[in-house]
């Protein structure tokens, strides 16, 4: 399938078709069984990232980026059965009917108390990482006890990412084309879609 980043020019006249639905990569039952096991690694790992006594265990704080990965952060936590805390913050990178990164900013605040936490960044896809590169940094700053991040997808990028950064949890490893559904979006649509499909945008 073409890559439709490198021809989204945006629609010319009121009868373009939509993008509509190319096909189904990862069925809805597969993220389910997936995101358990996420749940699992996760509850351990924060277990075992709590400072021993008499040292306190930091608390554990998800910060999901909104808006994309609201969907999965919502059935994560039903797997990290632990006292935890969401902090989410709201990262843009796209701006209406575009498939291109324009670069991340922060939308909202992000929490400025997660000094001695022990924090899970959680999003919906590593693409270009520069909006979790940003926000690594951002949490790092503040020292928390532990710091990790965790995506439902992690894009291929044969050429290099523009800005590298260590993922701890993936539940997917993808090839670099354009996804929508269980929380990723197109320009705001399909978010709702339970399964992730790749997308064909008319003309691309
Ligand atoms: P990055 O900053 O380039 O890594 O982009 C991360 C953000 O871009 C993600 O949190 C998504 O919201 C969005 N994004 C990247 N790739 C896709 C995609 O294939 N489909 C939908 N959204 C995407
Ligand atoms: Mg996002």
């Amino acid at each position: 399938m073409a890559d439709p980043r490198r021809s989204a020019d945006p629609p010319t006249t009121a009868r373009q078709a939509a993008p509509e639905i190319a096909r189904v990569l990862i069925p809805r039952d597969a993220i389910a069984r997936r995101v358990r096991q996420l749940g699992e690694q996760i509850t351990s790992t924060l277990t075992a990232a709590a400072a021993p006594p008499p040292f306190e265990p930091g608390p554990v704080v998800l910060v999901p980026v909104l808006t994309g990965a609201l969907v999965f952060v919502a059935d994560l936590i039903r797997h990290v059965p632990l006292p935890l805390s969401i902090r989410p913050v709201t990262v843009s990178s796209y701006a209406g009917p575009s498939t291109t990164s324009a670069g991340a900013s922060v939308q909202s605040a992000v929490p400025t108390d997660l000094g001695g936490a022990r924090v899970v960044i959680v999003d919906d896809i590593l693409d270009s990482g520069r909006t979790l590169g940003l926000l690594r940094r951002l949490i790092a700053a503040q020292e928390p006890q532990s710091l990790h991040v965790a995506v439902l997808l992690r894009k291929q990028k044969p050429g290099g990412r523009a800005e590298p950064v260590a993922v701890d949890f993936a539940c997917f490893d993808i090839d670099d084309h354009f996804v929508v559904g269980y929380g990723l979006d197109y320009d705001g649509l399909f978010r709702n879609l339970p399964d992730v499909a790749a997308l064909r945008v008319p003309g691309a």
